[in-house]
C-alpha cells in the first residue's frame, strides 16, 4: 500500500478542535464512531480497531431483533453477530433492526440490560431489499417519520438509562427526502443522537454523500447531537467535516476496512498531532493473519477462511495487483492457501 499521508499533520492549527461527543450518559471520545457493517464489524474487527486506537464508539453489525427472539424461543443460542459483546471493553453500540415496536423494545431491553451495551442503535437506513422492501424495515421506514417516532419512544422506554440512537439516510429517494422529519421524530421520542448517512436509500452507495444536507439536519435539531456519515476517507476529510458542516461526531465505514488504523490517524489529526506512517506491508500482513487466526478459532477453518475473504479483499486494496489478489483469495479454501496468498501480497522485506 502506498504511503499516502506520512508524517504530516492534516489539521489546520487554527481550526477549532471538536470536543468529545455525549450520547446520553456515554462519552464518545474522540467523537469518531465505527459504522456498523454487516459481515465486517464483528468482535475480531472491533478488537483490531481497539488495538490501533482512535475510535470513540465501536459498533456491532446489525442484529435482526426478530431472529434473536426466535432463536431464544427455540433454544438455539444467540445470534452470531453478538459474538464477544458480553466481555469486550466498553463503550460499545449494538445495532438492531425490525419494524415492530414491541419486538424491538424487548430485544433492546435485553441488549441494554442483559448484555450491558453502552448504546442501542436502531437501523432505519439499510437499503437492502430483504431488509427494506421485504421486511419493511431499515430504510423502508423513512417514509413514515411518525412510525419511527413511535418505535423510538417504545425502545427508549425499554432501555431506561441506556441511550438509544437512530441511524438513517436522507430519505428513500430524491423525491422523498424525509430525514429532517425523521430526525425530529427521533429527537421528540427521546432518542439520544441521530447518525445520518448522506445518501438516499435508492442511491445505495452510488454518487457522493451530501454533507450540505447533513448540515441542514443538524440545524433543525434542538437537543440531540448529529453524527455525519459518508465517504470520509482521510483525516483531513474528517477535520473538514467538523469545521465545514458543524456535525457533533462523524462515523467511518468502508475506509476503515481498507485501513483499520485510520481511526488512530484521525484522532491524531483532530488533536493537531503529527500523523505517523502507514503500517508497513509486514505489519499489514500480521493484521490479516491475526484476524484469520481469531476467525478460525471462532468459526473453524472452512468457514473462517470464507468469512475472511471479504476482509482480505478490503485490506488488500489500494496497491497494484489487487485484482489478481482478490481472485486468488476468493478461491482459497484452506488456511494454508489463504496464508500463502497473503504472504505473497504482503511480503515481509518491504
Ligand atoms: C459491507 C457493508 C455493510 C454494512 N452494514 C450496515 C449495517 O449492518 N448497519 C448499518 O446501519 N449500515 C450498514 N452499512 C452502511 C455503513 O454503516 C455506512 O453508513 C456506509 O458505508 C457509509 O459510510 P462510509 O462511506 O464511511 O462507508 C454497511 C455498509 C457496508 C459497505
Amino acid at each position: 500500500m502506498a504511503s499516502m499521508e506520512n508524517s504530516q499533520t492534516n489539521s489546520d492549527p487554527n481550526t477549532e478542535r471538536p470536543g468529545p461527543l455525549r450520547i446520553g450518559s456515554v462519552l464518545v471520545d474522540p467523537p469518531v464512531l465505527m459504522a456498523p457493517m454487516a459481515g465486517f464489524t464483528n468482535w475480531a474487527y472491533r478488537e483490531l480497531v481497539r488495538r490501533f486506537g482512535g475510535c470513540g464508539l465501536p459498533a456491532t453489525e446489525m442484529v435482526c431483533a426478530r431472529g434473536l427472539v426466535e432463536m431464544d424461543h427455540y433454544g438455539r443460542g444467540e445470534p452470531e453477530r453478538l459474538w464477544g459483546i458480553r466481555d469486550e471493553p466498553r463503550p460499545l453500540a449494538v445495532q438492531i433492526w425490525d419494524n415492530d415496536p414491541d419486538t424491538l423494545a424487548e430485544v433492546a431491553r435485553r441488549v441494554a440490560h442483559d448484555y450491558q451495551a453502552s448504546v442501542v442503535d436502531l437501523n432505519f437506513g439499510c437499503p437492502a431489499r430483504d431488509i427494506s422492501e421485504k421486511a419493511e424495515s431499515g430504510s423502508y421506514l423513512l417514509d413514515d417519520p411518525d412510525r419511527i417516532g413511535r418505535i423510538v419512544a417504545r425502545v427508549v422506554e425499554a432501555c431506561g438509562r441506556v441511550p438509544v440512537t437512530a441511524k438513517i439516510r436522507l430519505g428513500r429517494s430524491d423525491d422523498r427526502l424525509t430525514a429532517v422529519d425523521v430526525a425530529q421524530a427521533v429527537e421528540g421520542a427521546g432518542g439520544a443522537a441521530v447518525t445520518v448517512h448522506g445518501r438516499t436509500a435508492r442511491q445505495q452507495f452510488s454518487g457522493v454523500a451530501d454533507w450540505e444536507r447533513i448540515a441542514r439536519i443538524k440545524s433543525r435539531l434542538k437537543r440531540i447531537p448529529v453524527v455525519g456519515n459518508g465517504d470520509l476517507e482521510t483525516p483531513k476529510a474528517v477535520v473538514d467535516a467538523f469545521s465545514r458542516f458543524g456535525v457533533d461526531g462523524v462515523m467511518i465505514g468502508r475506509a476503515a476496512l481498507t485501513r483499520p488504523w485510520l481511526f488512530s490517524r484521525i484522532e491524531a489529526a483532530l488533536a493537531g498531532r503529527v500523523i505517523g506512517s502507514e503500517p508497513s506491508l509486514k505489519q499489514q500482513r500480521d493484521v490479516l493473519l491475526g484476524q484469520l487466526d481469531l476467525m478460525v478459532k471462532r468459526f473453524g477453518p472452512r468457514r473462517g477462511v470464507v468469512l475472511m475473504r471479504v476482509f482480505a479483499c478490503r485490506l488488500g486494496a489500494g496497491r497494484p495487483g489487487v485484482r489478481q489478489f482478490r481472485v486468488a483469495i476468493c478461491r482459497a479454501t484452506t488456511v494454508d492457501e489463504f496464508v500463502e496468498i497473503v504472504r505473497r501480497r504482503f511480503p515481509s522485506e518491504r
